[in-house]
């Protein structure tokens, strides 16, 4: 069942570039975009996205391609806060819920609380058969696949795509992106199977590293821009299935407190492609280093050649485009949680505490 892997996780990580191609090829076939007709961004004022964990991390993604690509407002929250707090919301509004098992108890509660309250409600979940499924106006599955190992992988970069699509649906409903940049886009996604399989040889690499993480007692992940979500997600997926402490950090926060915690024991994971926002991540690494932190570089090869001096590591991942990085950066923080826990021996595929579905509240 394993397909030769130690570990569904290890298979489902690896999977990704298949997993993805399906997605593409509903999504993104040679004739454009496929979504369905009454999924319509252009009278509407404002996106909601609930979900909770990793599909909340997706959603924190996608908020800077639906604000970049549709120039819209965009509100994320974690379903437990958002329904709690009964915010108010407008037929002008458009409710997204994200699930990989569609049943998570509190995104379905969101979702009920919204039901009346929005223009439409939308779920991109895995399980077509789901409650959330079930109860939106427009469902769009990820295809994804059964995905065993607790901790979500491939549903995570799946969530990840089906959510770029739809904010370029939102770009050209909203005449907010023109026809070749939506173009150029729609290629990029189009490219991201091959790069995941290029991305998936940091594999190897990243196991030399894991017996040295796996001695930390607490590690940091740092990222910019739609890259900070995925520093949060890096954490996560790490605290998971290793159970070290980790936390994601927006690299401009550094400075605002975690800084603190820094020392040579501590190592320092920077998730920064050489984007726009590079420079000003060189220089929170150069703060890291001075207080002798084990900083671990991902980038490309201009990010790497341009910021290695110092560092205790750096894992090369190939160009992307800057709006989809964090889909090809997914890589990296999984298989960094995974080798870290291998070290460790703990459970990869059925943490302690943590169960695939969380049915309550
Ligand atoms: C993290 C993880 C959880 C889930 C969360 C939401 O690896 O698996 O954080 O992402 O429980 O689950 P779904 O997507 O099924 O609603």
């Amino acid at each position: 069942e394993k397909g030769g892997y130690k570990h569904f996780m290890a298979k489902e990580i690896a999977e990704q570039p298949v997993v993805l191609a399906d997605a593409l090829r509903h999504y993104l076939p040679e004739t454009g975009l496929n979504l369905p007709d009454d999924l319509d961004f252009s009278n509407i004022d404002r996106i909601v996205l609930i979900a909770c964990g990793t599909a909340h991390y997706a959603c924190a993604v996608a908020k800077y391609w639906f604000e970049e690509f549709a120039r819209i407002p965009v509100e994320i929250d974690v379903a437990s806060e958002f329904r709690y707090r009964e915010p108010p919301l407008s037929k002008r509004s458009l409710a997204v819920f994200v699930s990989q098992s569609g049943e998570t108890a509190d995104t379905l509660a969101a979702l009920r609380y919204c039901s009346e309250r929005v223009a439409k409600t939308v779920a991109v979940v895995n399980v077509p058969t789901s409650s959330i499924a079930r109860e939106t106006d427009i469902m769009l599955p990820i295809f994804a696949g059964v995905e065993v190992g607790v901790a979500s992988t491939k549903a995570f970069t799946a969530q990840l795509l089906v959510l770029a699509v739809m904010a370029l649906k939102a770009g050209r409903d909203r005449g907010e992106t023109d026809a070749a940049t939506l173009a150029a886009h729609a290629e990029t996604l189009r490219a991201l199977p091959g790069l995941l399989n290029q991305a998936l040889a940091i594999s190897e690499p990243i196991s030399h590293l894991a017996e040295q993480l796996a001695e930390a007692q607490d590690i940091l992940f740092l990222g910019r821009g739609a890259m900070y979500p995925l520093a949060l997600e890096g954490a996560l997926k790490l605290k998971e299935i290793s159970y070290i402490h980790a936390e994601g950090y927006a690299s401009g926060e550094l400075k605002h407190g975690p800084i603190a915690l820094i020392d040579r024991t501590v190592p320092v994971i920077v998730m920064a492609p050489h984007d726009k926002l590079f420079d000003k991540t060189v220089s929170n690494m150069q703060e890291v280093m001075a207080r002798h932190g084990m900083v671990l570089l991902i980038s490309d090869s201009k990010g790497i050649s341009a910021a290695q001096d110092g560092t205790w590591g750096t894992l090369h991942l190939p160009d992307i485009a800057e709006p989809f990085a964090p889909i090809l950066y997914a890589v990296p923080a999984q298989l960094l949680a995974y080798h870290t826990a291998v070290a460790k021996g703990t459970d990869v595929d059925q943490p302690r505490n943590l169960a695939k579905s969380v049915t309550v509240e």
